[in-house]
């Protein structure tokens, strides 16, 4: 079988380096917010060309502490998509604000900033546009919406380490980004991880404060303000380190495969566009198809894995059903037509071609 992501074989790739890594941090003695977290909060901090990073648990708490450092809670609500993981919107909920879903655009599966203006109430104090896939949400439509109605703007770049929009990384547009170290991502540890990146110094602060019950480093056990515990461990930001230093690479060669897709796929499967001016970074290889269901039975028998992100839109789900019903024509569509063909650091032209024969 060909498989939608291989975990292994990424590790085998670097694991001279990340055996040495894990070998360095077990002999220092030091398991938790140390040496290995600061290097890696600067080095990550440096690569998506912004001023700072603060390491965290997981993706979902990044997402819930950029929220709550930019001042959401309980009563407020939080503009994003119902095309994403439901982590997304599992963040808002943890904050006791509400999720506002807004439909996407069909061509790039991300936040419609036409559905934005109208989303937008007195309550409404932020908005999460998720850079799904791997390419950026339309921040130029985005942006100045936000901007003119007072709200945080939060960056989901959970698949898109390394994304640009305009020439500039995403994570550097919002007043806070968050990302997954999630192992299948394109910058993936072995086990969960996440950060908080950022330009604003105080709210970085905030980040800080809130990642571990509101203490400063130098002053434990003094909470300034309420905060939880949400820290990145040694062990993690080591491997990361490792990995980012060759995710340029590996992304590239992502872009390089999605090109061999592009030319060998048949014309009856809905190819991902990448927006002028934009670099998808291809977390997933997304097509679309009406007949999905078959097709993937059809890849299944040849050998090919695929799989559907996401199958259910969020606010179709039964955890979220109490919210305001929404109508999203264009989520609701592309759900039941959209199939993720493997894409991974190690996956092989060959291999590409042998996905594509399947098809016929
Ligand atoms: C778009 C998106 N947002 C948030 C997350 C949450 O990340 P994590 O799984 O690290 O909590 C993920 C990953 O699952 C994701 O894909």
């Amino acid at each position: 079988m060909i498989p939608v992501v291989d975990l292994r074989a990424e590790y085998e790739l670097v694991k001279a380096e990340i055996d040495a890594a894990v070998r360095r941090v077990l002999d220092s003695g030091w398991y938790i917010l140390g040496q290995e977290v600061a290097a890696f909060e600067t080095e990550f901090a440096d690569w998506c060309g912004v001023s700072g990073a603060v390491g965290v648990g997981n993706g979902t708490d990044a997402l819930h502490i950029a929220l709550r450092a930019c001042g959401v809670r309980a009563g407020d609500e939080v503009i994003t998509v119902a095309h994403t993981a439901v982590a997304t919107a599992a963040a808002i909920a943890l904050t006791g604000a509400t999720p506002v879903f807004v439909d996407i655009d069909p061509a790039t599966y991300t936040l419609d900033p036409a559905r934005l203006a109208e989303a937008i109430t007195p309550r409404t104090k932020a908005v999460i546009p998720v850079h799904l896939y791997g390419h950026p949400a339309d921040l130029d439509g985005i942006l100045p919406i936000a901007q003119k109605a007072g709200l945080r703007v939060i960056e989901d770049c959970a698949q898109a380490h390394g994304a640009e929009w305009q020439g500039q990384r995403v994570g550097s547009f919002g007043d806070l980004a968050c990302f997954s170290f999630y192992p299948t991502k394109n910058l993936g540890a072995l086990g969960d991880g996440g950060a908080v990146a950022g330009n604003d110094p105080a709210l970085l602060e905030r980040v800080r404060l809130l990642r571990e019950y509101g203490w400063k480093p130098e002053n434990r056990y003094v909470s300034e303000i309420e905060g939880m515990n949400s820290r990145l461990d040694e062990m993690q930001a080591a491997i990361l380190r490792v990995k980012l230093a060759h995710l340029d690479g590996w992304n590239e060669h992502r872009r390089g495969l999605a090109e061999i897709y592009a030319t060998h796929l048949p014309a009856s499967v809905v190819k991902p566009v990448a927006r002028p001016g934009c670099r998808h970074v291809y977390h997933l290889y997304v097509v679309r198809s009406p007949d999905r269901d078959s097709l993937r039975e059809k890849l299944r028998a040849a050998g090919v894995a695929t799989g559907i992100h996401y199958p259910v839109p969020v606010h179709q789900q039964a955890a979220y059903r109490h919210l305001p019903r929404v109508s999203l024509p264009v989520t609701e569509k592309v759900a039941g037509e959209i199939l993720s063909l493997p894409m991974h650091s190690t996956l092989t032209a060959g291999q590409i071609e042998q996905v594509c024969a399947a098809f016929s």
